[in-house]
């Protein structure tokens, strides 16, 4: 679905300047996908060359076996009532810094931990940047498998141009969530952010789509580029 090595020397800058943003004593929220697998790396490094104090959640298995890897001290997402800062990706970013996310599946998690933080810093590469949402990536929306059915029912009443149902690579049959769900990902010609949003996740069996129009981010960092975008 992605390309994980493309551009991989903007995603090294965005990530490397991201985790600059983190201090001492940080409740910290880590993002999931090749961007802020970089980001996990820098901050472990980080901690091991500063003796950083930090405690951070992740969003996905992926995560969680990176932070491990570099020694970094994760706490269950509940532990937390907010965080003061989270690093994440996205797969598409427009001008108003609505996003979609959930080329890793992981948007659930990404999408709560986004709404407990204080400060969420975005770090992507020039290929995420959109004029019109939607318009390279379809949304992915995480659906109860027992769902499926009348999800995919209730979506086709919004005129998708496409819809799929994710498969898996190394594995028959479809993508399985960490939270143990399908994906359709369904490409919609134009629409309102917030709309869609709101309206995708009033479907029963839809546990979360990867619209984050409500939850956005407060910079946006750009590998290759100097500027760091504040919202307004
Ligand atoms: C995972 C995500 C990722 O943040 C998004 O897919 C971007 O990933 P990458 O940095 O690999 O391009 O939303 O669910």
């Amino acid at each position: 679905m992605k390309d994980i090595q493309s551009n991989l020397q903007a995603k090294e800058e965005a990530a490397t300047r991201s985790v600059e943003f983190i201090k001492n004593n940080m409740k910290v929220g880590l993002g999931t996908g090749s961007t802020t697998a970089i980001a996990i790396k820098k901050l472990g490094e980080r901690i091991q060359k500063e003796g950083l104090k930090i405690e951070c959640c992740v969003t996905s298995f992926q995560s969680f076996l990176l932070a491990k890897e570099y020694n970094i001290p994760v706490y269950p997402i509940q532990y937390f009532s907010s965080l003061d800062l989270t690093i994440d990706g996205a797969d598409e970013v427009d001008s108003e810094f609505n996003l979609i996310k959930g080329g890793g599946a992981a948007h659930t998690l990404e999408k709560i931990v986004h709404s407990m933080s204080n400060q969420f810093i975005c770090i992507v590469d020039e290929s995420k940047h959109v004029k019109r949402l939607g318009e390279k990536f379809p949304v992915p929306i995480e659906v109860i498998p027992e769902a499926i059915s009348i999800v995919q029912k209730q979506i086709e009443k919004l005129n998708p141009v496409n819809m799929q149902i994710r498969m898996a690579q190394k594995k028959d049959g479809p993508v399985i969530t960490d939270k143990g769900n399908f994906v359709l990902d369904v490409k919609f010609e134009n629409f309102h952010p917030e709309e869609l949003e709101i309206k995708l996740n009033s479907i029963p069996g839809v546990v979360e789509n990867g619209i984050f129009s409500l939850y956005k981010p407060h910079l946006v960092i750009t590998g290759g580029r100097k500027e760091i975008m504040h919202r307004k």
